[in-house]
């Protein structure tokens, strides 16, 4: 049997032709692996925490604050040795996976470039590094040099990290795109734009559901945009692609019908979220729909999930998790201008939170 036949099978929305040699596929299947061992550890874990009634009570509080959750959980663990292992793992899994990625890449680069470069990089409106706002330039999630830290960071991410880490780990992942794309109230847009768009992937499942819409993908990360924009054009499909912040995308007022993104809101600090809203109001033509999915607020979580979210933003270079996570966004969207705000999760403990909301009507706008 060949290497080839007995890897992992493809997952949606991933390129089948690309491959990586044994050498790099055993390192990034060694951390998916690593990371799998922990469970019977996170279970005895689990089990410490939820038997805490200190962390019980949380839930019923009047104001549960994150910070005393942290409190209760670290005194029912009481320095607990399982914990210890966790964090240290999970911190040198996530500083060891960028570099190990990227090395496979290069070591096949000849045969990978193939798949990664973009058609037409010129095509993409790049509004310029003046525009990139410093809090971006973090390594979030221990991403080695930060988004754009490889020329082709968006084919490491997308095709070798996503395959070979985060799927083996997280199961579908892309299917929970599919079902935001279909929470939006509307399938006749014809203007849809995804802020934080990355590679596409949720682009991706938008140009599938809105059909008759131009659509269009705004990210700061150019690595991520030209691999969109590889990963358009291999499926026949044209996107828009601007380099701008989600916060000022330079795009013309009242122009979109749609504007929606998924898991950019958590990435951002609270001043950049509200910029964001009012930037979605100022896109959208008077009774276009705003959707937004984000991480799960800790209030709709269960005290044990809620505290391991905080517990690996904190130690997964999420700094602006827990901000978003107890965000009070119908707030934010009604500040904006936005009417008919509600929320909904669409999966089991919260997640995806999707937000939605509408630009009133021209007439509702002047009374
Ligand atoms: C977690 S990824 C999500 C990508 C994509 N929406 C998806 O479904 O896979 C977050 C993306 O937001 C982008 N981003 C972060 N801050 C941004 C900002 N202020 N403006 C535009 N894009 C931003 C990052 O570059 C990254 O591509």
């Amino acid at each position: 049997m060949s290497p080839d036949e007995i890897a992992a099978p493809v997952p949606d929305g991933m390129n089948p032709d690309v491959r990586l040699h044994q050498r790099g596929r055993a390192e990034l299947e060694f951390l998916a692996a690593q990371r799998a061992a922990l469970g019977p550890l996170r279970a005895r874990v689990k089990a410490r925490i939820e038997a805490s009634p200190e962390v019980a009570a949380w839930a019923d509080a009047p104001d549960p604050r994150i910070g005393d959750l942290r409190e209760a959980a670290d005194r029912a663990l009481g320095g607990s040795a399982d914990q210890a292992v966790i964090g240290a793992a999970l911190r040198w899994s996530r500083r060891s996976l960028t570099p190990r990625a990227a090395a496979a890449f290069e070591a096949q680069r000849a045969e990978l470039a193939e798949f990664a470069e973009a058609p037409d990089p010129a095509a993409i409106l790049d509004r310029g590094d003046e525009v990139v706002p410093r809090y971006w330039q973090y390594e979030f999630h221990g991403t080695t040099g930060g988004w754009d830290g490889h020329e082709h960071m968006g084919f490491v991410h997308h095709e070798l990290v996503y395959r070979y880490m985060l799927v083996p780990t997280y199961g579908d992942i892309f299917r929970q795109r599919a079902e935001v794309a279909a929470a939006a109230p509307r399938t006749d847009y014809t203007a849809v734009c995804d802020l934080g768009c990355g590679t596409g992937q949720y682009t991706l499942k938008l140009a599938e559901r809105f059909t008759r819409a131009r659509v269009t993908g705004v990210d700061l990360s150019l690595a991520s945009l030209r691999y969109a924009q590889r990963r358009a054009a291999d499926r026949g499909l044209t996107w828009d692609l601007v380099r701008a912040p989600a916060e000022r995308t330079g795009l013309p007022e009242r122009s979109q019908d749609l504007v929606t993104s998924f898991i950019l809101l958590h990435e951002l600090p609270p001043h950049a979220v509200r910029k964001v809203f009012e930037e979605a109001f100022r896109l959208l033509r008077p009774g276009g729909d705003l959707v937004f999915s984000d991480v799960a607020p800790y209030a709709k979580r269960a005290p044990y999930q809620a505290w391991l979210d905080d517990w690996d933003a904190e130690n997964g270079n999420e700094p602006w998790w827990r901000t978003t996570a107890t965000a009070d966004l119908v707030e934010t969207a009604e500040a904006a201008g936005f009417t008919e705000v509600r929320q909904q999760a669409l999966g089991p403990g919260g997640y995806p939170w999707v937000t939605l909301a509408r630009r009133p009507a021209e007439e509702e706008e002047t009374t």
